[in-house]
């Protein structure tokens, strides 16, 4: 089928244009100047929309099991939620559990994956645990398996959590072998005591777990992490959900002095608070229970970071979606903090939520896009197939109306949660069209024509950033 996009503005890296785009089956034919495109081809009206490439969200967790539950969007849900809100790749964590054999996590991964998602979905590696026979799996999901990036956890101590030790070895291993190492840094050792303490005292509420994850200790293990990955020699290296303008600062320096540190922000660190959660009744404040945590609003933290993504030392937004339904899920923290599952549901709308960013006057419109499209794909070994409106690349394709209005709502959203963390946030703006691989998946009136099992796992090669 061939579709010719028509009066619209194409927002690319370089800023927006006016421009039609020819889609020819499943990718881009070419991009022409208005009205030089072919005649007698079905057209679709683009006149007062921005054109952008489909959202690529790099940070996702489908039935992440924590805390003796799983988050509960599948990849079904879960990326049929993506879609509606604009996102037309997912980057999901394969989960190697401790003690298992990491091609056995991925399979199970592809097991939950494959034939259920709407959208191209691509994986990363948690590492369990770093051994020999792990190191050695790295290699061979780098070259066998397009998996190119994996994540290790500073935090969560006896559960996913590294040592200095093994996260040294994983990097010298992701040098190597060209691969970037993601990291999840807090001070968990450090952490776990705090909480300990607090729950000895009798502080067992949800503000609590803010509470027990101090600026600092993120600010320390990021710090940690960037000097682990210098004795690595330079290992690549990829913070992610930042949320502290402490760790922001750390980040800045290493890019400063030229080092290959990357790091993302997620939306609820833009605009959320700690005393979003402080102002909520008893224990509403568990639908914001989420690590790295959410930082207060006293603290120039949201501000640093809208700073942060204008000049690059962010360089990409995620969700981190996670998400927990109140009932019998975060419900498992009641009278005890600690066992409140983390995470927050969002991967419906980061493209909207930046985009407020737009209408605010903290990103430019090609900022915007760069953020949540173009450099996730750049980063993670999918540009240009992913990620840019350009000839050859996927027409994965989104209309975005600058004249719409968005309500977020857990009346109206597609996630399998039974509340929203963004209840009563409204956008300037509105996912208009959404185009899979040259298919029509959500039309102008907000009609679903997408299926499950339409979304291809991606090989991804090495990032564009490695040098
Ligand atoms: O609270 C969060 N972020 N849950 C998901 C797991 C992780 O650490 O990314
Ligand atoms: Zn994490
Ligand atoms: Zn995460
Ligand atoms: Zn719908």
């Amino acid at each position: 089928m061939t579709l010719l996009i028509t009066g619209g503005t194409v927002v690319g890296p370089s800023g927006p244009y006016a421009a039609d785009v020819l889609v020819d089956g499943e990718t881009i034919a070419a991009v022409f100047a208005p009205g030089r495109g072919p005649e007698g081809v079905e057209t679709l009206d683009a006149t007062g929309k921005y054109v952008i490439p489909g959202g690529v969200d790099a940070h996702t967790h489908m039935e992440l099991p924590f805390g003796g539950t799983f988050a509960s969007d599948t990849f079904d849900t879960g990326t049929r939620a993506a879609a509606h809100g604009g996102t037309t790749t997912i980057i999901d964590f394969a989960v190697q559990r401790t003690g298992e054999v990491v091609q056995d996590g991925l399979a199970a991964w592809h097991g939950k994956a494959e034939g259920n998602c709407h959208i191209d979905y691509a994986f990363h590696m948690i590492l369990g645990g770093v051994d020999d026979d792990s190191l050695k799996a790295m290699d061979q999901l780098v070259t066998d398996e397009g998996i190119s990036s994996f994540k290790l956890f500073m935090a969560y101590p006896g559960v996913f959590y590294s040592d200095d030790g093994q996260v040294l070895r994983a990097m010298q291993k992701a040098r190597d072998n060209g691969s970037i190492i993601m990291m999840h840094a807090e001070n968990g050792i450090a952490i776990d005591v705090l909480v300990q303490q607090a729950l000895s005292r009798g502080e067992t509420d949800p503000i609590h777990h803010g509470i027990t994850r101090p600026t600092q200790l993120e600010a320390e293990a990021t710090s940690r992490a960037i000097w682990l990955a210098d004795v690595a020699k330079d290992c690549p290296l990829y913070i992610v959900h930042l949320s502290a303008s402490e760790a922001l600062e750390q980040v800045a320096r290493a890019r400063n002095d030229g080092r290959n540190v990357f790091a993302e922000t997620c939306p609820q660190y833009l605009y959320l608070t700690l005393e979003d959660q402080l102002g909520a009744p008893g224990f509403e404040g568990a639908k914001w229970v989420c690590s790295t945590p959410l930082r207060s609003k006293h603290e120039p933290h949201r501000a640093d970071l809208w700073r942060g993504l204008r000049t690059n030392d962010l360089a990409v937004v995620s969700t981190d979606h996670c998400p927990f339904c109140m009932k019998d899920q975060k419900e498992l923290g009641v009278g005890d903090f600690s066992k409140i599952p983390n995470g927050i549901g969002g991967v419906e709308h980061r493209v909207d939520l930046l985009y407020q960013g737009v209408v605010d006057g903290k990103l430019s419109l090609a900022r915007w896009v760069e953020t949540i499209a173009t450099t996730p794909a750049r980063m993670f070994g999918l540009y240009p197939r992913k990620g840019v409106i350009a000839p050859g690349s996927d027409a994965d394709i989104v209309l975005y109306d600058p004249n719409g209005r968005t309500r977020i709502s857990v009346e109206t959203h597609h996630m399998n949660m039974d509340h929203s963390a963004w209840e009563g946030y409204e956008i300037a703006g509105k996912v208009d069209t959404v185009l899979s691989r040259g298919t029509v998946i959500v039309d102008s009136a907000g009609n679903y024509h997408g299926r499950k099992g339409h979304g291809q796992f991606l090989r991804r090669g090495l990032s564009d950033y490695l040098i």
